[in-house]
């Protein structure tokens, strides 16, 4: 009797080692994500790309990197090693450029 329980928790114990495992390891595991994908998806949550959109043009790749660091900051979903590739993107794109201006 006291032996299942021990098993059975024993398995549940591991099942959340695993689960805890999965959820560390998820994010690591996906391909790089397209930039533009990025933008459209993360960059959209607190307002709509317009504001990108009026800021083309007009930051370079540093001024870009400072923006997107700002706004990681307040909680956009970008992982750390997303953000050069999204600061060249965005400083390459010009003004009125889709899809970030429609
Ligand atoms: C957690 C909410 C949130 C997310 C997600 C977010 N932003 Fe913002 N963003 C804000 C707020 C709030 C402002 C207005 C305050 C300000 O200007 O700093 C803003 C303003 C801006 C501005 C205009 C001001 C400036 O500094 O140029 C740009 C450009 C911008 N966001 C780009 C982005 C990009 C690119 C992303 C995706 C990496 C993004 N935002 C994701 C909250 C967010």
């Amino acid at each position: 009797m006291s032996k299942s329980i021990w098993m059975v928790s024993g398995a549940a114990v591991s099942l959340v080692l695993f689960m805890g495992l999965m959820l560390a390891e998820a994010p690591r595991a996906q391909p790089p994500e397209d930039p533009s994908a990025i933008v459209m998806s993360r960059c959209t949550k607190c307002h709509n790309t317009k504001r990108i959109c009026d800021n083309l043009d007009k930051k370079d790749v540093e001024e870009w990197t400072q923006t997107i660091e700002k706004m990681v900051s307040r909680g956009a979903a970008v992982a750390p090693e997303d953000i050069p590739a999204l600061a060249e993107y965005l400083a390459g794109m010009e003004s009125g450029s889709k899809p970030v201006c429609r």
